[in-house]
């Protein structure tokens, strides 16, 4: 197949951690014979400092023109520690998912059998954990009207939903559970939110057409509870962006590093697959990042953008061989026996054979 890759490193451990993800996803290349094109574009802190935008309008048209965009973290602490900065890393991840259209985020929650005792819950709580988070990603409080008053002591964020991006979302969701075990649960605020209660009202519009999956709902302070009291009782979770970003941190240490989470952006135009966690500055430049949330965001790549199960498959086999065998970072190695970033990928891609 012929696939044309944008590959947007961005700051922070993001380039180290794209680089092993390029390893092994050249491997497969070689393995499965895919004529594979990359095209590298500038994003974030890097992209500031280099022409002062975080998401040019160059990278936008790489991205655009690309099969599928792998991209690795945004952020830099000079720009968090200072409220003042007009330009901001974050601004272009926000524009990037409005520019591309990614109004689903899917962040599977993976627990692995050899990493269970790395997990802070329970071993009996979580071994049959295996739920996916679908958030919305392109509204909601992070695209509305935002703003000061003239004196700057008053400040709002206002959080708007149209009925269509509620529906398009909870199809997607609802399809995906369909998929699997056929239990949705809609996470909400419809007890305080204008914007919840209409999530509802849709959400409910929806259940008789997809009655093939049982729909439940939870509002967000008994959901992030619960997903740590019970998180087997989750199959396919949906909800609205801020939602979303939190809950889907909260269920990411479930598998004992945020470092093993991908995930997947997807929408109108071309789709992005980046690891859920940030751009981890105090490790950047060490080579001690762990890759593998990177490795398999491309293996989701492979699934969703190509519809090629059989590498995604390999790859995702190959990172529970190291998981088991113990070729790992720091973040998860047993004793001493820790791994570097580079070597860890390199082992990965050597066992694509
Ligand atoms: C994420 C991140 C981003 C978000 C930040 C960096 C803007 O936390 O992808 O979850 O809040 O969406
Ligand atoms: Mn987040």
């Amino acid at each position: 197949m012929n696939m044309n890759i944008a590959v947007l490193a961005g700051d922070g451990i993001g380039p180290e951690v794209v680089d092993q993800a390029m390893k092994v996803v050249k491997a497969i290349g070689q393995k499965f014979d895919h004529n594979m094109n990359f095209t590298s574009a500038i994003t974030g802190a890097a992209a500031i400092d280099a022409v002062g935008d975080p998401y040019p309008e160059e990278t936008h048209k790489i991205c655009m023109d690309a099969d599928a965009v792998l991209f690795g973290a945004i952020g830099h602490p000079k720009f968090d520690n200072d409220p003042s900065a007009k330009v901001r890393p974050e601004q272009g991840l926000l524009r990037m998912r409005k520019m591309l259209g990614l109004y689903a985020n899917i962040r599977p929650t993976l627990v692995f059998p050899s990493l269970l005792h790395k997990s802070p819950l329970r071993r009996e709580l979580i071994e049959n954990a295996d739920f996916v988070c679908i958030r919305e990603l392109t509204g909601g409080i992070y695209f509305g009207d935002k703003g000061r008053n003239e004196a700057g002591d008053k400040a709002w964020d206002v959080c708007e939903y149209t009925k269509p991006e509620v529906e398009r979302i909870v199809r997607l969701a609802y399809q995906y559970a369909q998929k699997r075990r056929k239990k949705l649960t809609v996470i909400d605020k419809a007890n305080v939110l204008e914007t919840s209660r209409l999530w509802r009202e849709v959400c409910q519009g929806l259940e008789k057409e997809y009655a093939d999956v049982e729909t439940e709902y939870l509002f967000v302070d008994a959901a992030a509870m619960r997903i740590i009291q019970w998180p087997e009782g989750f199959d396919v979770v949906v909800t609205e962006n801020m939602f979303g970003d939190i809950i889907s941190d909260e269920a990411s240490v479930i598998s004992g590093s945020m470092g093993l989470m991908p995930s997947a952006s997807i929408g109108l135009h071309t789709s992005v697959f980046e690891p859920i966690h940030g751009s981890y500055p105090q490790a950047a430049g060490l080579n001690i990042a762990n890759p593998i949330g990177t490795v398999l965001s491309a293996a989701m790549m492979f699934e969703y953008a190509f519809d090629l199960k059989e590498e995604a498959t390999l790859i995702k086999d190959i990172v529970d061989k190291s998981l088991a065998e113990g070729i790992v970072t720091e973040d998860i190695a047993d004793d001493s026996k820790a791994y570097s970033t580079s070597d860890v990928g390199d082992w990965l891609a050597a066992q694509v054979v």
